[in-house]
């Protein structure tokens, strides 16, 4: 009586029970096991960070970088810009955003992440360095960490952040050189700026040797060009370096990039079957299958900012 099981129907009825109690604990288990093993793979994921920079000014830069980010947003990566150019705002005029924000507020008014972050054409996202990318030197160390540990969220999000870093040797551009696993070196035909990306070259030999580089030469007429660049670059810098150049391909000088700057909108969107997006649809299809040398570690970002503090702290 009272407690115990009275008839056969009730016992059956509590096994059944039973039994699906635990089908429930073994689905949570599997579930949860999931949800682990996805957010380990997520905290893995690391964004490959790639500074985009030229020897010489006005070599096109701005406008490789944010083709590129588009086409390789098209092709499923996620991708962030960031423009580390003090100078004109470049990248927010070509693409036609307007960023509310930069880092600079993120540092000095705590402004949130997110708030930094403008959404721009086919899903790229932009970050406006500003001049918050020094600010970050002059942090100490305590809310240094605080900033690094909230920009870091951007390792889970990108697949790629790329950084416009503005042309020549100045210190504002060698700091990111200094930090960068990944360099894309922009350089033109003419012979001052052949001259002035072997400077680049030659400054990555000596202080960040183990740097992955990468030429683009933009404005050739054709692939013959584009390679003798390549072969004489390459030449110097066996000869005189130790550090590798890789052949990231070549755009050709075409109407077409300037017609899209002057109505805001890169030449991958206004003009998709131009030759010079054709070559930029090359250039991204050869970034994304050239991973060997993109570090991968697990806080690309952490890394990168804390090497960058590094050198503008020891520099400023
Ligand atoms: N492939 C190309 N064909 C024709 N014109 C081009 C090409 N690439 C760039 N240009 C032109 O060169 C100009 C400079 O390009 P861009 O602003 O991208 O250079 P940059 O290296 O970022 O310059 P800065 O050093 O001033 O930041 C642009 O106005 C653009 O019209
Ligand atoms: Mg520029």
């Amino acid at each position: 009586m009272g407690m115990g099981v009275n008839t056969l129907a009730e016992l059956n009825s509590r096994v059944d029970q039973a039994e699906r109690l635990r089908r429930i604990v073994s689905d949570l288990k599997q579930r949860s096991d999931e949800i682990i093993r996805e957010n380990s793979q997520k905290m893995n994921h690391s964004a490959r960070l790639i500074a985009v920079t030229s020897g010489k000014g006005g070599v096109g830069k701005t406008s490789v970088t944010a083709n590129l980010a588009i086409e390789l947003s098209r092709l499923g990566n996620k991708v962030i810009i960031i423009d580390g150019d003090l100078g004109l705002a470049n990248i927010e005029v070509m693409m036609g955003i307007v960023p509310k924000y930069s880092l600079y507020e993120m540092i000095r008014l705590d402004i949130s992440l997110s708030e930094v972050i403008t959404e721009g054409p086919n899903g790229v996202k932009f970050i406006s360095g500003g001049s918050g990318i020094m600010e970050m030197a002059s942090l100490d160390r305590q809310k240094f960490q605080r900033i690094i540990n909230s920009l870091s969220a951007l390792d889970r999000y990108a697949d790629f952040i790329l950084i416009d870093t503005g042309a020549g040797i100045s210190q504002n551009v060698t700091n990111f050189l200094v930090a960068a696993d990944e360099v894309i070196l922009v350089t033109n035909p003419e012979p001052t700026s052949i001259t002035d990306s072997y400077a680049i070259l030659k400054f990555l030999d000596s202080q960040n040797p183990q740097c992955d580089v990468k030429v683009v030469v933009n404005m050739v007429e054709g692939l013959s060009e584009a390679n003798e660049i390549i072969r004489r670059l390459n030449a110097a810098a066996e000869r005189f370096l130790n550090i590798k150049v890789k052949n990231l391909g070549y755009i050709v000088e075409d109407n077409n990039v300037s017609k899209g700057i002057k109505i805001q909108s890169p030449f991958v969107l206004s003009s998709p079957r131009c030759d010079a997006a054709k070559n930029i649809k090359d250039i991204a299809d050869r970034l994304v299958a050239n991973k060997e040398n993109a570090y991968g570690t697990t806080e690309g970002v952490k890394s990168f900012l804390a090497r960058l503090y590094r050198a503008f702290s020891t520099t400023t």
